[in-house]
């Protein structure tokens, strides 16, 4: 049996936190999709840590963590977090296993992600320049190197091959920075990847899901950021949503159970792309510091608005969400007046869907709004004890979306998420 937890916005949701609150009742957590561009907050005996390859159950003693074969990874950034990690007490090979098919992010591919985005100039993405696009292209057109491949002798051959064809691209782009520093880490880390736990990834879940363990799949980025139905070109280049999880671990979708989809009490978006209920006036600042909305992968600052609830529909629908998990509810704390997009004005229609290429249209959100409440929520640990005013904003959610809010997450902590009952 596996159940999903993923991003329904534009990532940063607090996946990372809700991944380590839920890990306890899975035997894996398994990292689906996405790489090194995810940075997922957790907080351990109140230190810090953000995680960017290794799945969030890593805190967890008797939880295996799985890289799946749908996520490229970085073996530079996975050695660092790996340090870290065992930093705060864990020791990060002894649970973590990696598909021998998980693709390889080189450094030419962050080479070509640099300059792919400064030839873009105005309408680049706002890549957190991780190597994601060229990494994911490099597998669709089949010229990948895998994790296995680092075991074979010819390694260092594919690796020069597809070297060359990389500088030849880096070379029309007219990219002149010297990468030898960051090949030379590169050589170092795979010589030390080749000493963790490299399995067959779809025989590994398929063989712990047949003898009745239970699997956790973690998802990265968010359901806008989709390549197939994200807001297109400003998405990432994987499958964010539900169905990614079937290609990215190899197990079939009547394996999934549960899809628990996160999403922020507002909104937030990093990087380039269309964004209807962005604030541009002093709530979207409040919301930014409140908040603490800069990247955690990058530290840009996170775009801001209020909680666009058509675009929520829409990742319902799109990955069967069963139930959701709204976080920083403690950060809409004291704001008199709150709104929740219902739908979109364009051309002076009212719709309730996403549009294709949002981005070339004017979009007025249309609000309803919601008398605020004036208490401090986040030591509340019993949803009886939350103000009857944010009661009635889960109570419209739930109607809206017809999923119900499961959950409030609010504060950053571990022990700071409240069971919602009787609404
Ligand atoms: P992820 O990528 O979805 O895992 O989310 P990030 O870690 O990038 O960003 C979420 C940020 O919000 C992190 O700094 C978390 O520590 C923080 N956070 C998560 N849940 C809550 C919450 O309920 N309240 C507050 N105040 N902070 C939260
Ligand atoms: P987590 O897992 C927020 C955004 C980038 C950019 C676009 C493409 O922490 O929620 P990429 O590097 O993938 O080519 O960038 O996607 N992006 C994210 N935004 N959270 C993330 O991950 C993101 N991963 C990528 O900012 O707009
Ligand atoms: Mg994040």
């Amino acid at each position: 049996m596996v159940d999903v937890i993923l991003g329904m916005q534009w990532g940063d949701e607090g996946k990372g936190k809700i991944v380590d609150f839920f890990a306890k009742n899975y035997d894996v957590v398994a990292r689906f999709q996405g790489g090194p561009n995810a940075g997922h907050t957790l907080y351990v005996n109140d230190a810090k840590i953000v995680l960017h390859q290794i799945p969030s159950g890593i805190f967890h003693e008797n939880i295996i963590n799985l890289i799946g074969n749908g996520v490229v990874l970085d073996p530079v950034t996975l050695l660092r977090e790996c340090n870290a990690v065992e930093k705060m007490g864990v020791d990060p090979k002894k649970n973590l296993y990696i598909s021998e098919r998980t693709q390889i992010i080189l450094p030419t591919h962050r080479a070509l992600d640099k300059a792919n985005e400064i030839s873009k100039g105005n309408e680049k993405i706002g890549s957190t320049l991780k190597g994601i696009g060229p990494a994911y292209m490099d597998k669709t057109g089949r010229n990948g190197i895998r994790v296995g491949d680092i075991l074979n002798k010819n390694f260092t051959t594919q690796y020069i091959k597809l070297r060359m064809k990389h500088q030849k691209l880096l070379d029309n782009f007219n990219f002149q920075e010297d990468i030898s520093a960051w090949e030379e880490e590169f050589f170092e880390a795979v010589e030390i990847l080749k000493n963790f736990n490299i399995v067959n990834g779809e025989y590994f879940i398929n063989n712990k899901i047949a003898s009745g363990k239970k699997v956790l799949a973690e998802g990265a980025q968010g359901s806008m950021l989709d390549v197939d139905f994200g807001t297109f070109p400003f998405v990432t280049s994987s499958n964010t949503i539900s169905a990614g999880v079937c290609t990215g671990l190899g197990i079939s979708p009547q394996k999934i159970k549960d899809v628990i989809g996160i999403t922020k009490a507002y909104c937030t978006r990093v990087g380039s792309g269309p964004f209807p209920t962005e604030l541009h006036d002093e709530m979207g600042e409040h919301l930014r510091k409140a908040g603490n909305e800069f990247g955690a992968t990058t530290g840009r600052p996170r775009r801001c608005g209020w909680i666009d609830l058509v675009a929520l529909k829409f990742a319902c629908m799109i990955n069967g969400v069963t139930e959701i998990v709204m976080t920083k509810a403690d950060i809409l704390d004291g704001i008199e007046s709150l709104k929740a997009c219902t739908s979109y004005k364009i051309e002076g229609k009212e719709i309730m869907e996403i549009p294709f290429q949002m981005q070339k249209m004017e979009i007025e959100p249309i609000y309803k709004s919601f008398e605020g409440w004036n208490s401090d929520i986040s030591e509340v640990s019993d949803f009886k004890d939350m103000p009857e005013k944010m009661k009635s904003y889960i109570s419209f959610l739930n109607q809206y979306l017809n999923v119900p809010v499961k959950y409030i997450s609010n504060g950053p902590g571990r022990e700071q998420i409240v069971m919602v009952e009787n609404i």
